[in-house]
């Protein structure tokens, strides 16, 4: 893994009203006093990111948005812009995930500005890509994870993604319970590395890191951290629970 300090993002999705998310933050505040080798991030929803971001003030949990709207402000009833997210005390921000590009029309396009606006206002990204089920079977995950990297980062500087995460998560295993071999996670990280390379020079490419998403549990992760170029992981469903999170979080490679 090189010099990347590893990173454990639980992505809550719209699970969780605000005290509920503040109790699970309290609980894995508790659990988590020794951890110091792991970066540590939870994506609560909106509604709670402020009061997350309060009481993990100062501890080892940062917390994020898991999207936002590129403007600033203005008559976009519904969106929550980057000043906003950051406002309400977060570092990071979700970007492009495949729900949102399923569901809610987010596009390589749209996913470019978002991390723009992400970046303008000192958020770090956690830029996410990943292939369908169909796209796997019919031998197009590289072809898929080239455009989306080529898309989603056009026209940005290696001084812009200096803060850069991406998060690869392959659509198929995303709260299937099947998760990507550790053979086939290390094949799309060292593809997204070798992409990274090529745009941005190896420094900035040896210095980002690649989180593997989906069904990560506390049996799978530390095969996973195993391989050269997992650098974290982006977990859903096992974040929910303080306990089976911290599990994650303290993985044995
Ligand atoms: P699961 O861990 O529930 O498969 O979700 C993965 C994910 O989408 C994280 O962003």
């Amino acid at each position: 893994m090189e010099n990347r300090r590893p990173l454990i993002a639980g992505n809550w999705k719209m699970f969780k009203t605000c005290s509920e998310a503040v109790e699970t933050t309290r609980r894995l505040l508790t659990l988590l006093e020794k951890n110091v080798d792991t970066d540590v991030m939870i994506a609560p929803p909106f509604t709670a990111l402020a009061a997350v971001a309060n009481i993990a003030k100062g501890s080892l949990i940062s917390v994020g948005a898991q999207n936002l709207f590129w403007e600033k402000e203005g008559a976009y009833t519904g969106e929550i812009s980057a000043p906003m997210i950051a406002s309400a005390g977060c570092k990071y921000v979700i970007i492009g995930h495949s729900e949102r590009r399923r569901y809610f029309g987010d596009t390589d396009q749209t996913v470019n500005r978002k991390i723009a606006a992400a970046i303008q206002n000192d958020l770090i990204p956690i830029f996410c890509v990943g292939e369908s089920e169909k796209e796997r079977e019919s031998k197009e995950t590289f072809s898929v994870l080239d455009k989306q990297v080529k898309k989603g980062l056009e026209n940005f500087s290696s001084n812009d993604l200096k803060t850069l995460v991406i998060a690869y998560e392959p659509v198929w295993a995303i709260g299937t319970g099947k998760t990507a071999t550790r053979i086939q996670a290390q094949e799309a990280h060292a593809f997204l590395r070798s992409k990274l390379v090529k745009c941005f020079g190896n420094k900035l490419a040896k210095s980002i890191r690649i989180l593997y998403g989906g069904s990560v549990k506390p049996n799978n992760i530390s095969e996973l951290m195993a391989m050269p170029d997992v650098d974290g992981a982006l977990v859903g469903g096992a974040s929910l629970d303080a306990e089976t999170f911290r599990k994650i979080i303290d993985f044995q490679t």
